[in-house]
């Protein structure tokens, strides 16, 4: 078992998977969307709308450029984060420092890509200090988040800590509490099952094997529940 578990942490190329943990399937296999909605172009629309309004709130006006979100327009699964911080301010793309070098090895181990989610987040401007976002800006960015939501809608939802978590469930209850249970993202007639999960950042300072194992539960929930809606 103690083999078996080594040699998991060796085809994943890293050691985020607790040990004696069960893997999750290689590769799952995402069929294409059957619908013929063109995603991008409605994205790129968005992203320009919001670089015209950047960065909205004065009190960010220290961010020195939008970080809109990237990843597949057509995406099954969408991470949402906080909000950018000082490297994603510097290269204009979301989680690329070490919070994001997590989350790509999260996405590595559910046997995905980078590439073949999406990646946003709740702020699409860098708060000063990398604070948390004050209610003023949710209220001024979250609309861009939504609008992204219905151009790409998902079949998943990942909340990535509580500002996530908060918005997209609309309640105020600790990250703690939600994550690891099923909650649903809700716009007109648009549903979309949310998991909150700890914020890769929190799982960074938390590198424990009970958050670890929280946070893997969690995206095992995820695959699960994608493999569901293929049946
Ligand atoms: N933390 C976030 O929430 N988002 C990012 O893009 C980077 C770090």
């Amino acid at each position: 078992m103690a083999r078996q578990n080594l040699e998991t942490e060796i085809l994943y190329g890293m050691d985020f998977i607790p040990r004696g943990s069960v893997p999750a399937p290689r590769e799952v296999e995402l069929l294409p969307s059957t619908d013929d909605r063109d995603a991008q172009p409605r994205l790129d629309e968005i992203e320009a709308r919001f670089a015209t309004a950047f960065p909205i709130c004065e009190s960010l006006s220290g961010a020195t450029q939008p970080v809109f979100g990237e990843g597949n327009p057509e995406a099954d699964i969408v991470f949402v984060g906080e909000a950018p911080g000082a490297d994603e301010d510097r290269l204009g793309r979301p989680f690329v420092g070490a919070a994001g070098t997590k989350l790509d090895d999260i996405i590595k181990a559910m046997g995905l890509s980078r590439e073949g989610v999406y990646i946003a987040n709740v702020l699409k401007a860098r708060p000063p200090g990398n604070r948390n976002p004050l209610p003023d800006e949710v209220d001024a960015h979250a609309p861009y988040l939504v609008e992204q939501l219905l151009a790409i809608r998902p079949k998943v939802i990942v909340a990535l800590g509580r500002p996530a978590a908060h918005f997209l469930l609309g309640t105020h209850e600790a990250i703690s509490r939600l994550r690891g249970v099923w909650g649903v993202w809700r716009h007109g007639e648009v549903a979309i099952p949310v998991m909150p999960t700890f914020h890769p950042a929190y799982l960074l300072r938390q590198y424990t094997i009970e958050v670890r194992t929280q946070v893997w539960n969690d995206m095992k929930q995820v695959l699960s529940k994608l493999e569901e809606s293929l049946r």
